[in-house]
């Protein structure tokens, strides 16, 4: 899809060493961009950049932890400086310890806050006065998430902040229309990556990722309507379509990538494979004989 459709552009993603942030990285490298990987872990950073670089494309590995404003900014300076441009942001670093609302410090807070919602401003911030200097436009692909739009036991903070997200991904898709800037964000739910099979640090090493049981794997079956967890290229493929000109007349938009959960509400399917309500079906885990 949108191949050679980014040729010439440069894109920075934060977050780009691992799992989704990866994904996108190379999805957009497949199409031509040039990429900044904006990773805390340098050796994520350099791994991804091998392969940008096999993909014919430049890459600028650019270690940053996203949770200090200054090295952010620091990060789009240097694509500024080495490419001369930017076109493309993706704000994708973020993330999410679970713990019920009650038990969870106010350090907690604002370690989520800062992760998800101030990096992203951050970026944003930094990203756009290079877009308008460019004065060609430019895309910004916010990684959002399924608990943005619904409620989210144990992950309150997390869930509010992605909820942030989507209506500044919306309030800026109207503040930037009119200088040719796109902000459209994709939702995933449950997907395969380091971060949820265990790989938090270090550098990204299969070999350690936990494995579902068959109970999980069947939990997630019944939940999803596409029946399995999605993969990180599945989001590198939907982030690729709204940065490219395949969705020119796009803004705004918040897309899910989700297997259809959003969609299905409280609905899960029983054993046999027939949907009911959740309320109807507790534990999925161990479900009714
Ligand atoms: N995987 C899912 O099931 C899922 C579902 C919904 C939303 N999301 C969202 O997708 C995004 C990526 O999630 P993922 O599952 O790919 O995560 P991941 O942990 O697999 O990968 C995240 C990457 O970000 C890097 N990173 C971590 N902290 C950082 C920091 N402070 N600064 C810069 N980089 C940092 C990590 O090194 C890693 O390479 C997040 O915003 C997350 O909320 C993920």
């Amino acid at each position: 899809m949108a191949e050679g459709s980014l040729i010439g552009q440069v894109a920075l993603v934060t977050g780009g060493g691992g799992g989704i942030g990866r994904a996108i990285a190379l999805a957009l490298a497949g199409a031509g961009a040039d990429i900044v990987i904006a990773d805390i872990v340098p050796e994520r950073c350099d791994e991804v950049a091998a392969r940008v670089g096999e993909l014919g494309r430049r890459a600028l590995p650019c270690p940053t932890d996203v949770c200090d404003t200054d090295q952010i900014r620091a990060a789009i300076a240097t694509a500024d400086r080495e490419f001369g441009r930017l076109d493309i942001l993706v704000n994708n670093a973020g993330g999410v310890s679970a713990r019920p609302f009650a038990d969870q410090s106010e350090r907690s807070w604002r370690k989520h806050i800062d992760f998800n919602l101030v990096s992203l401003f951050a970026a944003t911030s930094a990203a756009v006065p290079l877009m308008i200097r460019g004065g060609r436009g430019g895309a910004i692909l916010n990684v959002t998430s399924i608990e943005g739009s619904r409620a989210a036991p144990l992950y309150a903070v997390y869930a509010a902040c992605k909820a942030g997200m989507n209506n500044f991904n919306r309030t800026m898709a109207l503040e930037l229309g009119h200088h040719g800037i796109r902000v459209n964000a994709i939702a995933p739910d449950y997907t395969v990556t380091p971060g949820t099979s265990g790989n938090t640090s270090g550098p990204v090493d299969e070999s350690i990722w936990f494995q579902p049981t068959p109970a999980q794997h069947d939990a997630t079956a019944r939940r999803i309507p596409l029946q399995r967890a999605g993969i990180a290229e599945e989001c590198g493929q939907a982030a690729l379509f709204l940065v490219s000109p395949a969705s020119s007349y796009i803004t705004g938009t918040i897309l899910p990538v989700d297997g259809g959960a959003w969609a299905s509400g409280g609905w899960v399917r029983d054993r046999a494979g027939k949907w009911v309500l959740a309320e109807a079906y507790p534990n999925l885990e161990e479900p009714p004989a």
